[in-house]
């Protein structure tokens, strides 16, 4: 228990460039004094103190604004930044060397039974008030951007942001979701038209035509409507 507790303050030293000394950190991170209260939560509830858990637990609450049930799984090196309004629910796995900011909710859409809660890899980081909602798995550096919801499974190496969630690079490239696209119908149809009057042109050896759509854009609608048809 003192092993993590030594951890726990080193790993905080390491990731927050406020944090001055280990006393400093033992006395005043509230992230620190979450996890030392669930590392007794969680062993009560494993020896089946499940009452004496959530005592633990809910008192961690009062004095820490972080309520971590104590059914959660959670690893190494995880640090709780700040730690206000933090919710991590009974059935979420944290892997290890996890950064948490203030306001994160890891908990159920209230929608599943059994495992509920997120699944959450390794060197991953949630942002301040993002949400992570369901059994969804989240991958190995993964970012979750700051206020985002997110639903669904995202991969390893990806940074997910917004509501709901979408993903914004992966390996550290830019992503660029094609799906996003809207169809437009009536920019669709003046194309169709354009291709009848190039056509025509072309057959009567004139170029009359001044085309307000782009070839380019008329190139790939076609291109779109071949793979349809
Ligand atoms: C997500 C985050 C970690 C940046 O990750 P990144 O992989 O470096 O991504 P980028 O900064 O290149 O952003 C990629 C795109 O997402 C957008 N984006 C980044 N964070 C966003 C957010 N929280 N919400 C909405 N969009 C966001 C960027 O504007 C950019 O858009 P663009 O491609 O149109 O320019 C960061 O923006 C963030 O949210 N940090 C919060 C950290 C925190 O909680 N701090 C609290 C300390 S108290």
């Amino acid at each position: 228990m003192f092993d993590h507790l030594k951890n726990d303050i080193a790993v905080a030293l390491e990731k927050d460039p406020a944090a001055k000394s280990k006393l400093e950190v033992l006395l005043t991170y509230s992230g620190v004094k979450a996890l030392a209260y669930y590392r007794v939560a969680h062993a009560l509830h494993k020896r089946k103190f499940r009452l004496l858990a959530r005592i633990v637990s809910q008192s961690a609450k009062r004095k820490t604004g972080i309520e971590i049930h104590p059914g959660a799984k959670i690893g190494d090196r995880v640090f709780i930044d700040h730690g206000a309004g933090v919710v991590i629910g009974e059935t979420t796995e944290i892997g290890d060397n996890v950064t948490i900011y203030q306001g994160v909710t890891l908990g159920g859409t209230g929608k599943d039974v059994g495992k509920r809660h997120p699944t959450i890899g390794s060197n991953v980081m949630i942002s301040a008030g993002a949400k992570v909602l369901g059994p969804v798995v989240i991958g190995d550096y993964v970012k979750v951007g700051a206020g985002s919801v997110v639903l669904k499974d995202v991969p390893p190496h990806s940074t997910i942001v917004g509501v709901p969630g979408r993903i914004v690079r992966q390996y550290g490239e830019k992503v660029n979701d094609l799906d996003q696209k809207l169809p437009d119908p009536i920019l669709e149809e003046f194309a169709r038209l354009n291709n009848r009057i190039i056509a025509l042109e072309e057959k009567l050896g004139v170029h009359a035509c001044k085309y307000s759509i782009s070839n380019e854009i008329i190139e790939n609608i076609s291109n779109n409507n071949s793979k349809k048809d």
